[in-house]
Order: structure tokens, then sequence, then C-alpha cells
């Protein structure tokens, strides 16, 4: 999954979202259910090409 460009450390503070922006779509996928998708790269606006 793609967190977007959040606003760490890493970047000296130069990303636009803040953490907690970025973990959004790392807990929603961490929680799907069974019946989650699978086997893609995804970010807050949805599948990603890959
Ligand atoms: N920021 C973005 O926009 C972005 C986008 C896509 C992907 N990523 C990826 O997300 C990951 C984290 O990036 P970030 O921006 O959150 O970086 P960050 O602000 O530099 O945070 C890195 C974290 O890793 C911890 N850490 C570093 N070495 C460690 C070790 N040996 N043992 C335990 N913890 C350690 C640091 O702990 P301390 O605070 O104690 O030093 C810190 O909490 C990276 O793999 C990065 O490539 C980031």
């Amino acid at each position: 999954m793609a967190p977007g460009y959040g606003d760490t450390d890493s970047n000296n503070h130069t990303g636009f979202l803040t953490v907690e922006q970025g973990a959004a779509i790392l807990v929603r996928m961490a929680t799907l259910g069974a019946d989650g998708p699978t086997g893609g790269f995804f970010s807050e606006d949805g599948p990603v090409p890959w």
C-alpha cells in the first residue's frame, strides 16, 4: 500500500500529509475482512496501477 507523501523525519518534514492521514490506508488494509481485495497495490484513492 502507498501511504502518500507524509510529513516525517525521513523527508525532512516536506510531506504534505500528517502521519495520521498516511496511516489510514495501512490500518484499513490491515483490518480488511476475508472478502477484502488481495494481490493489489492500494492508496487512499483506491487501487494504484502497478
Ligand atoms: N514518509 C513518506 O512519505 C513515505 C512514503 C512511502 C513510504 N515510506 C516508507 O515508510 C517507512 C518509514 O518512513 P517514515 O517516513 O515514517 O520514516 P521516519 O520518520 O524516519 O521513521 C522511521 C521510524 O523507524 C524507526 N527505526 C529506524 N531504525 C530502526 C531500528 N533499527 N529499529 C527500530 N526502529 C527503527 C525510527 O525510530 P526512531 O524514531 O526511534 O528513530 C522511526 O520511528 C520507510 O520505509 C519509508 O520508505 C514513507
